[in-house]
C-alpha cells in the first residue's frame, strides 16, 4: 500500500471555475490499484505555488508518490515541468519517455507534453498531462512499473532480481 498525492496545476481549477475530473481519474486507477490518496491539492499554474506544494508534499507529508495533472503544455503558463525540475534531485527520464511513446500510437500530440519524472528524497514525482484522457492513456502505460520503483525506492527490496 503506497501512500499517494495528486497535486492538479490549473488556473481555471483553483479559481473554482472548472472541476477537477482529471484528478478523478487518478485517484480511480490509483484506487483501483489498491494504493491509497493521502492528498490532493489544486494550485493555479504558477512556478511557487507547485514547488512550495511538491515540497511540502515530500518533505512534510512524506508521499511515496506524487502525481501532477495539467500544465505541461505550451501555453505561456504551463510551468509544471520547471517546478518539478526546481525540486527533484535525481531525473528519471525513462517514465515520460515510456508515456509519449505510448501515448503516441493514440494521438501525434503527446509530442506536446513537456512532462517530467523525478525522485526527491524517497518520493517520485510524475507529471502527467491535464486532460482526463491522457491521464488515463499515460498512467495506464507505467502502472505495470511503478510498484517495483517505489519498493526499490522505499526500500522496502533492494533486489531487482528478475524482470516482471
Ligand atoms: N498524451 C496522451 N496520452 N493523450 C493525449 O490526448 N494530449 C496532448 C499531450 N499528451 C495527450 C497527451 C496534448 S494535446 C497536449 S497540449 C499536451 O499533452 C500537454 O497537455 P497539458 O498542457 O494539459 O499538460
Amino acid at each position: 500500500m503506497y501512500r499517494v498525492g495528486i497535486l492538479t496545476a490549473s488556473d481555471k481549477g483553483a479559481a473554482g471555475q472548472r472541476e477537477d475530473l482529471s484528478a478523478g481519474v487518478i485517484k480511480e486507477i490509483i484506487s483501483s490499484a489498491g494504493w491509497r490518496v493521502d492528498d490532493y491539492r489544486i494550485v493555479p499554474d504558477d512556478l511557487d505555488a507547485i514547488r512550495d506544494a511538491l515540497i511540502d508534499m515530500v518533505d512534510r507529508e512524506k508521499l511515496d508518490l506524487v502525481l501532477t495533472t495539467g500544465g505541461t503544455g505550451f501555453s505561456p503558463r504551463d510551468i509544471t515541468p520547471e517546478a518539478t525540475k526546481a525540486v527533484i534531485d535525481r531525473e528519471v527520464p525513462g517514465i515520460p519517455e515510456v508515456m509519449r511513446a505510448v501515448s503516441l500510437k493514440k494521438t501525434s500530440r503527446a509530442m506536446l507534453s513537456r512532462a517530467v519524472a523525478g525522485i526527491r528524497k524517497s518520493t517520485l514525482i510524475i507529471n502527467l498531462p491535464g486532460s482526463q484522457k491522457a491521464v488515463r492513456e499515460c498512467l495506464d502505460a507505467i502502472m505495470d512499473s511503478l510498484p517495483h520503483g517505489l519498493e526499490i525506492l522505499t526500500g522496502r527490496t533492494g533486489e531487482c532480481g528478475h524482470s516482471a
